[in-house]
């Protein structure tokens, strides 16, 4: 599906950089940004690392409602502004007086995966979604979304194994979540989606080969972003947000 073009309109937050990281299951995500956050804090950076759904004790309160599928028998508009709200707090009480302290702030998910999970894998409008979006974000723009390309199929498996390593017992069934769930052609669909954000706002998305080494992305990813870091080391302490 093609990406139905929401209309951004970004404000300018003090002198930090806001950076995504987006992508289907299984990609690696959680690795590169602490890669990532390594590499900038030993260039002096003033680094906070966050994820969403959550990254704001509100946010977090609504993360396990979204995660459990608590939230699924009510339907995906009432998930799409459960995202929303969450994603509001975050906005506020988190980032943006983050980037006004001049700090860079590395987002695990952020508002394109709304615009593709509840957007075009959820079926919702998309001047519903872009409503949302405008209030969640309030301007809030990232500088830099990079987007983690991976086959499903690859990213499932590895969710599969990452779970099956660190949480079942023995000769359990290994527990997805909600979204982890979906069908292979799901994912896929997500795929598309991503790479479709990414051909119609080449300026601010990188797409990675997230099928490549570790090292490999990590030296792509602050190939990336390095030359984006605004000029002043930014104040605060280094902080990671509530998870
Ligand atoms: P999580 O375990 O945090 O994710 P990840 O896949 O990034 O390791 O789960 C977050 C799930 O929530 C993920 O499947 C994507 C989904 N999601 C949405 O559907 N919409 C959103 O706006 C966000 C931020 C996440």
């Amino acid at each position: 599906m093609r990406d139905r073009g929401i209309r951004e309109t970004r404000v300018s937050v003090g002198n930090g950089l806001f950076v995504t990281f987006e992508g289907g299951e299984g990609a690696g995500k959680s690795t590169q940004i602490r890669l990532l956050a390594d590499a900038l804090r030993e260039r002096g950076r003033t680094v906070l690392t966050t994820r969403e759904p959550g990254g704001s004790p509100g946010a977090e309160a609504v993360r396990h409602v979204l995660l459990s599928g608590a939230a699924q028998e009510f339907g995906v508009r009432m998930e799409a502004i459960l995202f929303a709200a969450a994603r509001s707090d975050h906005v506020e009480e988190i980032i943006r007086p983050a980037l006004l302290k001049g700090a860079v702030v590395i987002c695990d998910r952020f508002m394109d995966s709304s615009r593709v999970y509840q957007g075009v894998t959820g079926n919702l409008e998309l001047p519903f979604i872009e409503a949302l979006e405008r209030v969640a974000v309030n301007g809030v723009i990232p500088d830099c979304t990079i987007i983690f390309d991976l086959p499903a199929s690859l990213g499932l498996e590895r969710v599969r194994r990452r779970a099956s390593a660190a949480e079942a017992p023995a000769g359990q069934e290994v527990e997805l979540d909600r979204f982890e769930k979906e069908e292979l052609e799901t994912h896929e669909k997500r795929r598309e989606a991503f790479l479709d954000i990414a051909a119609a706002d080449p300026k601010r998305c990188h797409v990675v080969d997230a099928s490549a080494a570790a090292s490999d992305i990590a030296a792509a990813v602050l190939a990336i972003v390095e030359p984006l870091l605004p000029r002043s080391g930014g104040g605060g302490p280094d902080t990671e947000a509530a998870q």
